[in-house]
């Protein structure tokens, strides 16, 4: 057996330009330029996932300028949100954006490829196409082996192409968009029985360090709560993926979470895990509000330091119009100023509102610059659904919250905000209804529970002003992170390194004859 000519592993601390000179001198290489590292980041359908994708995207070429190309792949119609999140980064280093084709889904018209587009009662279609590895596969399958990149950062719930990068030779990444606490909760839940079959109630969270805490089984995701064996299926196949592909980025930082963030490694979720969040930091405020939300920003001047409370409820969730209805009396009757973002540009307050509430209150259908809203002076207080992204934003502005989830992961997220990092209070106290993941079974929160919980939190001396330090000296800590030399800095320079190291580990056991 004739033995190929291999080169030796890469071990240098440098490894892109020591070992490109050695193997362009080995190989007499026709172009001794070394190409750029390409890394092809493939995110879920949602704002939610794509921004923060489109961030990291940005982050990697900003960090070695030249030396990393991203490229982020979507189906036609996302390619707008990729290029606004795009929009909002001057000068964007080299983030490219590829595109495959969205399946046809039943259920879905042709064209619907996100929550926003899609109708309430559809966006679970949305979830379940992505899960589906005979529908998303073979488009992300055929981009992959036609770009063949250097890696692939991947979301979760394409676990698949962890196997489809083996197979190149490529490695693979997994992208969290959710926190480390969080994830955690949903791994350690998935290895243990489906909550719903141990016995209902409540669930403590199992096998996460720190303060003990217990969430009832309505307010877990359906992944981990319901015993259907197709999902259970599905979340083995995740964990699975994750504990084989080459290693884990999350969009956290370590001060932020450390506890977990030690246990990815040490416990062997993943080989590698790299931490290099925040993402997304407030824009300069010269951007920060565009044309669209200068209104909010000029309502909030006339508004004196800490005073308003402000309402958003993120990018995919829908609430009903009898919450709606009971939130704007509550807001109303709580006497405190409030700035309100109501997703559905359909939806009107009731009789008579707008002029009893006046100029103590402002309400914002559609969209609102949420990262200049939180970063300005007058904003006191966050009532927030608990979405990673509006939990990191309100960190870094430094905005204790008041917290309302709804869907998926937030109720757990929640837990992470109260009891763990103590920057807030349930809106909602424990024991004063069912909260559900599945809103048919929520009950509806009362106007007055509202009035109450803000009235209280923004009382001075109170429950607001301590979570306020608390999130304050967090925010120092989030700007620390992501500047020269932090701990998310660094750890996204580590990436890159460890990648550019593979590749060349890599091309030092392919046949040389072959290349
Ligand atoms: C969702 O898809 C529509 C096309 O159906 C597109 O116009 C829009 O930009 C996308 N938006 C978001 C926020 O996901």
């Amino acid at each position: 057996m004739i033995s190929p000519i291999r080169l030796p592993p890469a071990k240098s601390k440098a490894p892109n330009d020591s070992n490109q000179q050695e193997l362009a001198g080995t190989m007499a290489s026709p172009s001794p330029q070394r190409k750029k590292l390409r890394i092809l980041l493939i995110p879920f359908f949602a704002t939610s996932h794509i921004g923060p994708f489109t961030d990291l995207a940005f982050h990697l070429a900003a960090a070695r300028r030249g030396v990393v190309e991203a490229t982020v792949a979507v189906t036609p119609a996302n390619v707008p949100v990729v290029r606004s999140a795009l929009a909002r980064r001057r000068g964007h280093a080299a983030v490219e954006v590829a595109t495959y084709a969205f399946p046809p889904v039943d259920g879905l018209p042709p064209g619907v490829e996100n929550h926003s587009a899609a109708r309430a009662a559809d966006a679970w279609r949305i979830d379940a196409a992505a899960f589906d590895e005979r529908l998303m596969r073979p488009g992300q399958e055929s981009l992959i082996r036609d770009r063949l990149p250097d890696a692939v950062v991947s979301d979760v719930h394409f676990f698949w192409n962890a196997d489809v990068a083996a197979g190149l030779g490529v490695p693979c990444i997994m992208f969290h968009a959710i926190g480390a606490f969080a994830m955690l909760a949903i791994f350690n839940l998935l290895g243990a029985p489906a909550a719903e079959a141990a016995g209902g109630g409540v669930v403590a969270l199992p096998g996460l360090s720190g303060p003990d805490i217990r969430v009832p089984v309505t307010e877990l995701p359906e992944l981990v709560r319901s015993q259907r064996p197709d999902g259970r299926a599905t979340g083995a196949r995740v964990s699975s993926a994750h504990k084989r592909c080459f290693g884990l980025v999350v969009n956290t930082f370590f001060d932020l979470e450390d506890r977990y963030c030690d246990m990815y490694v040490r416990y062997g979720y993943v080989k590698r895990a790299y931490f290099v969040g925040p993402l997304s930091l407030p824009p300069p405020p010269q951007l920060a509000a565009g044309d669209d939300g200068s209104r909010c920003i000029d309502w909030l001047d006339r508004k004196p330091a800490r005073s308003v409370v402000y309402l958003c409820f993120g990018s995919l969730t829908h609430v009903s119009e009898p919450q709606l209805r009971e939130l704007a009396l509550g807001l109303e009757a709580s006497g405190m100023p409030f700035l309100w973002v109501v997703r559905s540009e359909a939806w009107a307050p009731p009789e008579g509102w707008k002029e009893r509430v006046g100029d103590r209150g402002m309400l914002v259908t559609g969209w609102a610059p949420q990262r200049a809203i939180l970063a300005h002076p007058a904003v006191g207080a966050f009532v927030t659904h608990c979405g990673w992204n509006s939990v990191l934003e309100t960190v870094v502005a430094g905005v204790p919250v008041l917290t309302w989830p709804m869907v998926f992961e937030q109720f757990i997220t929640e837990r992470f905000v109260t009891e763990v990092l103590e920057i807030g209070e349930r809106l909602w106290p424990e024991g004063a209804g069912v909260r559900s993941t599945r809103s048919e079974e929520h009950e509806l929160i009362p106007g007055e529970a509202v009035a109450r919980a803000v009235a209280r939190f923004m009382e001075p001396g109170g429950a607001g002003d301590a979570a306020r330090s608390r999130v304050n000296e967090l925010s120092a800590k989030a700007l620390a992170a992501m500047a020269e030399g932090g701990s998310s800095h660094c750890d996204l320079r580590r990436l890159i390194d460890d990648l550019i190291e593979e590749r060349t580990a890599g091309a030092g056991t392919t046949p040389l004859l072959l290349v």
